[in-house]
């Protein structure tokens, strides 16, 4: 992946923040807002269901929807050493037969992508810049069910992404966090054809559920 197509995630999302990641997976379970999102899907009723988990870190939706029944999963992930994290713990949890590994940024690979019942974005929309493209192509790759966890669009997360924002530009990289507006993610899904199931908040995130 050439880091200028993907404004610096190797180089933010490296092996440290992978390896911490999976430590934390493997103590203390999925994060809060990841397991909004599990619970909201297995609402749905997922059994025998392929999914598609883009930017899925170190595997966590993938890992734990295979755990509910859904039957195989494609990872699309722009962060070498994340797909690496994820293949390891794939392994040792004996689901790498039905886990199949894509690196790179989805937006360029799209196209050769198939589409699945499900597709996931866990906290991705907040690392990339262009929603129109990341979004609209993911969404259109939804044949059931369309899944986000991103950030809630209001000052404090705009103030928090912009003091976060300081740092990165501070330090000299390339990468980027995005508080992208609420109004123009939920407008490019729906014109993918897809409907709101579920609306569920934190702090911090807001967790939708689409289907069709
Ligand atoms: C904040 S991490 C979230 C990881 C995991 N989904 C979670 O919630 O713990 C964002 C991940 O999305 C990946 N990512 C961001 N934009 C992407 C893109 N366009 N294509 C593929 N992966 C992407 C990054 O490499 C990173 O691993």
């Amino acid at each position: 992946v050439n880091c200028c197509q993907c404004d610096g995630l190797e180089e933010e999302f490296d092996r440290v923040k992978a390896a911490s990641d999976l430590e934390r997976y493997r103590s203390t379970g999925p994060d809060n807002s990841t397991q909004v999102l599990l619970d909201a899907l297995k609402d749905e009723d997922v059994q025998g269901m392929s999914l598609l988990d883009i930017g899925g870190g170190v595997g966590v939706v993938q890992l734990e929807l295979l755990k509910a029944d859904v039957k195989t999963a494609t990872s699309v992930e722009a962060s070498n050493s994340y797909t690496s994290a994820a293949r390891e713990e794939a392994e040792r949890q004996g689901y790498s037969d039905h886990i199949r590994y894509e690196f790179g940024n989805f937006v360029d690979l799209a196209e050769g992508i198939p589409k699945a019942d499900i597709v996931t974005l866990d906290r991705v929309i907040c690392c990339y810049k262009d929603i129109k493209a990341l979004v609209g192509l993911s969404a259109a790759r939804a044949s059931k069910l369309y899944g986000v966890v991103y950030p809630r669009d209001y000052w404090l997360e705009k103030a928090r992404a912009a003091i976060e924002n300081i740092f990165h530009w501070l330090r000299g990289e390339q990468y980027r966090v995005y508080v992208h507006s609420s109004t123009t993610v939920d407008a490019l899904i729906r014109g993918a054809g897809l409907n709101r199931r579920s609306y569920r908040q934190t702090s911090s995130w807001q967790i939708v559920v689409y289907g069709r």
